[in-house]
């Protein structure tokens, strides 16, 4: 009868909807990352030749990549140079907890998650020190966890 498919419509419709309102609230911690490479393992950074040697690498005129891990509570590596008028492009990845990496008095601040990889493009014009550091509480040492930028 019509009144049983219409039941039966119904119940597609709400568990549809549980599940689209489970998505949403799991949804925005994964969104908030810039994920450019998928998840991956954690145990396997060492796999992605980028975490393989994590350091500045020059692709192309005035550009640069800069792969960097975050660990408890280090970044490597602690410092990074690059010249003036480049465009760096950051890509972070954690190998224990979720860490940020943030460049002060800039607009890099990307939580770092395990398995995951952050990837931000920044263009640094003039010369300048910038401090890294992680905004995210990360254990005991938490507060000395930092790096540095510099734009020469
Ligand atoms: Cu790493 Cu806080």
């Amino acid at each position: 009868t019509y009144e049983k498919t219409w039941l039966a419509v119904s119940m597609v419709l709400i568990v549809g909807f549980i599940a689209t309102v489970t998505y949403g609230a799991v949804g925005p911690g994964i969104a908030m990352i810039d994920d450019d490479g998928g998840s991956i393992d954690p145990d396997t950074i060492n796999d992605d030749e980028r975490f393989n040697d994590p350091g500045v690498t020059h692709v192309g005129e005035n550009e640069y990549e800069a792969a960097v891990v975050a660990q408890a509570w280090t970044y490597t590596p602690s410092e990074i140079t690059v010249p003036a008028n480049s465009t760096v492009t950051f890509y972070v990845t954690s190998r224990d907890v979720t860490h940020s990496f943030t460049v002060a008095g800039t607009n890099v601040n990307t939580m770092v998650v395990p398995g995951q990889i952050s990837e931000m493009t920044v263009e640094f014009d003039e010369p300048g020190e910038y401090g890294i550091l992680c905004n995210e509480y990360c254990g005991a040492y938490h507060h000395t966890m930092e790096g540095k930028l510099n734009v020469v």
